[in-house]
């Protein structure tokens, strides 16, 4: 059997200074959907993450909590421990910088750029931004601040050591430029040249000695390492550098190291500089993703539980948070979080688009053939041949866009079939074709074709949303069907065996009420539980009697319909409410009922409603009826005889 190929990903290594927000969670997001992505097209995946846990800003942070470092990262560490696993992030490895196997090897090429001379003895005079970890001359700072992050800098003077980085100037620019691919997006690559290459680049001071929660520099010990270069490090020292018969061998170069606008400097500068200087070749793609924003600026933890990932993802499934993370940021931009955002996201993309189409396809499944799955039935209809073309286009297309890591594409692309899937319900009617036993076979081709377009939704899903094709799988009667769960089984349309059993369980994801959740939320009373449909009753959405009365409810005879000339959906109909009162209104049930079978029911009707205008044609109240989530519908009916007229309360 031929080798896979082998697919190497990377995040940054966090900072556990703080506990993440849904910002900084985007990037681990993001690594595992690609991570999952390649494993289910056929690759040999190694996905990595960590902590980055020494520096100054630790030690203050622990000093200013009146713990040990390590008791202070400690517990930081768990805590994003556990919310990967809340996230369902699949990595292979997680490293601490504070590790035995990490810190001797750091020791080790420390020593080594030392002894090449790559590294030589100073002074550093100059400025330090402690929590970017970065130092700045004085030339280069905005208006006296970090010009990263826009915080105070301090001005530090000591003894260190230093890189010469303008040794490896020359060859760095020769490879970004030769290389399209190593900084992605291409904007970004133009932001390095221009800012640090073409100025010319300083050497970077890489000891300190006024703290030591660091790695002490061997030779040395009153220097404890800088902290980027300890960390950058990670990526090679976790896949075990330097031994012989390791990963290292078998996974380096990285195939994308994925990480945040902000530290593309740290990723495209220093870091290949030495890799250079270690004669180890460069990573093929380093990616600097946008920033997930508040609407009023930057994110911080400080705004709580809205911004909280572990709330987010207990209270609305770590399915729904990886998709919003995963959309709402787009290619090469930033995105703008707000709970808003958030819920009307899961509204429309989740609970209308995919979940209806689920449930309204199990449910029709369920009424119409028991919940055994139909034999489809070769039919040259035009709305078949379309949804099969798309679902068999889809993954191509998915797998364009991710191969781009444009995971936000790459969704819209999958959308498109949940979409085209919910639109064939809608022209194929099917609760029309239930009505006439000659078409039965037809029904059964409809309800097959839904559940296998469901089925390649689900499979290309699966590394975006790792939950919801579980339960799809159940809902359909494929779970530990693997052979149809894999990437390969979507290169054919109809690999579904008719005659397994079919079951509609809960629905994937209720609709939740915006403003109860807003409230809710902000009001600081969070729970950490799903959420559930019965939220839409708390009791602020509950209306008055008085508030009730306001809606003129009453009996109407219909006495007239056509239909609307060019529409499919609405007729023009006459009601009476009683001997001298006539109205006129604009129904969209065209396709539920003929309008000669309408003439002499009497249903029930809003009598009060302002009058509009549709198609032309005056509408003077509305008709209620019912509507089922397959889109069955039906006119309400009186069950004893009434009057046309009658008040309704
Ligand atoms: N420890 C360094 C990285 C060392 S890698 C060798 C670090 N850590 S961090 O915890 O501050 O940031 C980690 C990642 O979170 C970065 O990629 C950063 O860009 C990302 N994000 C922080 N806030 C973010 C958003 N609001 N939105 C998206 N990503 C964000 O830097």
């Amino acid at each position: 059997m031929a080798e896979k190929n082998t697919f190497y990903i990377t995040t940054p290594i966090y900072y556990p200074s703080n506990k993440l927000h849904v910002g900084n969670s985007y990037t681990t997001v993001a690594a595992d959907a690609l991570a999952r992505f390649k494993r289910l097209t056929g690759y040999d995946v190694w996905f990595l993450t960590g902590t980055d846990e020494h520096g100054q800003k630790i030690q203050r942070q622990a000093d200013a909590s009146g713990k040990k470092p390590i008791e202070f990262v400690d517990e930081i560490v768990a805590w994003i421990k556990e919310l990967w696993e809340e996230l369902d992030i699949a990595y292979d490895d997680f490293i601490r910088t504070t590790e035995p196997r990490h810190k001797e090897k750091v020791a080790d090429i420390f020593t080594r750029f030392h002894e090449q001379g790559d590294i030589y003895k100073g002074k550093y005079e100059g400025w330090y931004c402690t929590p970017c970890e970065a130092y700045w001359t004085e030339r280069q700072l905005a208006e006296g601040k970090c010009p990263d992050c826009g915080r105070d800098v301090e001005l530090i003077a000591e003894e260190a050591y230093f890189f010469r980085m303008s040794r490896y100037a020359d060859r760095l620019m020769k490879h970004i430029e030769n290389n399209p691919d190593f900084i992605q997006p291409p904007s970004r690559k133009n932001e390095m040249i221009n800012n640090f290459l073409k100025p010319g680049l300083e050497d970077l001071c890489v000891s300190r000695t006024s703290f030591n929660w660091g790695i002490p520099v061997p030779f040395d010990p009153e220097h404890v390492i800088y902290v980027w270069l300890d960390a950058l490090s990670n990526y090679i020292t976790a896949l075990g550098y330097g031994e012989e018969g390791s990963n290292f061998d078998k996974f380096w170069p990285a195939d994308v190291q994925l990480i945040g606008k902000d530290i593309l400097r740290f990723h495209t500068i220093y870091w290949p500089i030495f890799l250079m200087a270690l004669d180890l070749p460069l990573p093929k793609t380093v990616f600097g993703h946008g920033w997930l924003m508040l609407q009023d600026g930057k994110m911080s933890k400080s705004k709580g539980n809205a911004v909280d990932p572990r709330v987010l993802a207990g209270r609305y499934s770590s399915d729904a948070l990886r998709y919003f993370l995963l959309r709402e940021i787009p290619f090469g931009q930033d995105g703008i979080f707000s709970l808003e955002n958030f819920i009307v996201r899961i509204n429309t993309d989740l609970a209308n688009d995919l979940g209806n189409l689920v449930s309204r396809t199990l449910t029709m499944a369920e009424r119409y053939f028991e919940g055994v799955l139909p034999e489809p039935v070769e039919s040259g209809e035009a709305s078949d041949a379309d949804l099969k073309t798309i679902a068999l286009e889809t993954p191509a297309a998915v797998e364009a866009f991710m191969d781009q890591l444009k995971t936000s594409d790459a969704l819209a692309e999958l959308w498109k079939l949940v979409r085209r899937s919910n639109k064939y319900i809608d022209e194929n009617m099917p609760w029309n074709l239930a009505k006439d036993p000659a078409k039965k076979e037809r029904l059964g081709t409809v309800i097959y074709n839904l559940i296998e377009s469901i089925r390649f939704i689900a499979v290309i899903l699966q590394p975006f949303m790792p939950r919801s094709p579980q339960i799809i799988w159940e809902q359909i009667g494929l779970k530990g069907e693997t052979q149809l769960q894999n990437w390969s089984s979507l290169r054919n349309w109809g690999e579904i065996k008719p005659g397994i059993k079919v079951e509609r369980g809960d629905d994937l994801f209720p609709r939740l009420n915006l403003q109860a959740e807003i409230r809710e939320m902000q009001d600081g009373q969070p729970s950490e539980k799903k959420a559930e449909s019965e939220k839409t009753t708390e009791k602020d959405d509950l209306i008055s009697l008085d508030q009730f009365q306001q809606v003129d409810l009453r009996v109407a005879e219909i006495k007239f319909a056509e239909r609307i000339p060019k529409s499919d959906k609405l007729l023009k109909i006459e009601v009476s409410l009683g001997e001298d009162e006539k109205r006129q209104v604009v129904a969209g049930i065209a396709e539920h009922y003929q309008p000669d079978e309408l003439v002499g029911k009497k249903v029930l009707f809003v009598a009060n409603l302002k009058p509009v205008k549709l198609r032309g044609v005056l509408s003077q109240g509305m008709l209620l009826a019912a509507t089922a989530e397959d889109g069955n519908l039906s006119l309400t009916a009186l069950d004893r005889k009434m009057p046309a007229g009658s008040r309704i309360s």
